[in-house]
């Protein structure tokens, strides 16, 4: 059976009654329907606690979007891994394209917060994807080694089966315009590879998933794909009704 995570990235949006709204109803409906795939949020900040009560006793997981890779220290504006694990978070999205371009987050810095992130029992969504520039530039493999191998450097066995892995063609993003399905089987078919030549075995069991415009019209599609361990959602993880028909394609899909 194949194992599917959806996750949802909440970005910089909504207010605490909406979210918390959001949640409850994504809750509802997964204690209704009980899944087989696991089903993961990741609300700005301010809304994790509050959240945290809503979904206990859920089998929804609660993800932040960033973190720093220090346990604690005079870092104004920042949170901590341990922070993060004492609010009920068990995943955080690490490496997003956005924190990359916009907050110049580079392999080195990523290494270090996933470290940091599996050291405090927590799971790295780890996002990794090429630009249309060095797509266009039959760059994409290259970019996509570099990033998995310093983000993964000197990862202890123990930890190799917390990560998951996000790949997000930076192209596709927010645009309204997935990926292919064969960019995305080569794409994953290419990081499975790499993952089996760096870690063995273990790297068989890694979770790889789809992420960049990913919606309820091309979810039975891309979820169905051998390689697809499920998704890493933006907008359409902001609307409920949204998210939860993505959730049963990807109970097709299994
Ligand atoms: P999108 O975002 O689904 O809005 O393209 C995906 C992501 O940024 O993780």
């Amino acid at each position: 059976m194949k194992q599917m995570l959806i996750a949802g990235n909440w970005k910089m949006y909504k207010n605490l009654t909406e979210a918390v709204e959001l949640a409850e109803i994504i809750s509802r409906w997964v204690e209704a329907n009980r899944p087989k795939s696991t089903i993961e949020i990741s609300p700005p900040f301010p809304f994790l606690h509050p959240i945290s009560k809503i979904i206990e006793g859920t089998m929804v997981k609660l993800g932040a979007q960033n973190c720093h890779y220090q346990p604690e220290g005079a870092f104004t504006g920042e949170i901590s891994p341990s922070m993060l694990a004492s609010v009920g978070c068990q995943y955080v999205i690490i490496g997003h394209s956005e924190r990359r371009t916009f907050f110049k987050e580079d392999d080195i810095l990523i290494s270090k917060k996933i470290h940091a992130v599996v050291n405090y029992s927590l799971k790295p969504i780890f996002c990794i994807g090429e630009t249309l520039d060095e797509r266009q530039n039959n760059l994409t493999y290259k970019v996509l080694e570099r990033q998995i191998q310093t983000g993964l450097t000197n990862l202890q066995k123990e930890f190799i089966q917390k990560i998951v892995i996000a790949y997000e063609p930076v192209w596709a993003i927010g645009t309204g315009i997935s990926a292919t399905t064969e960019q995305i089987n080569e794409a994953h078919e290419f990081v499975r590879n790499l993952l089996v030549e760096l870690f063995n075995d273990e790297g068989r069991k890694i979770l790889i998933l789809y992420g960049g415009s990913l919606n309820s019209k091309n979810a039975k599609e891309i979820l169905s794909l051998p390689n697809v361990h499920g998704g890493l959602i933006g907008k359409a993880s902001l609307d409920a009704s949204e998210f939860i028909k993505i959730i049963e394609y990807a109970e097709q899909s299994h």
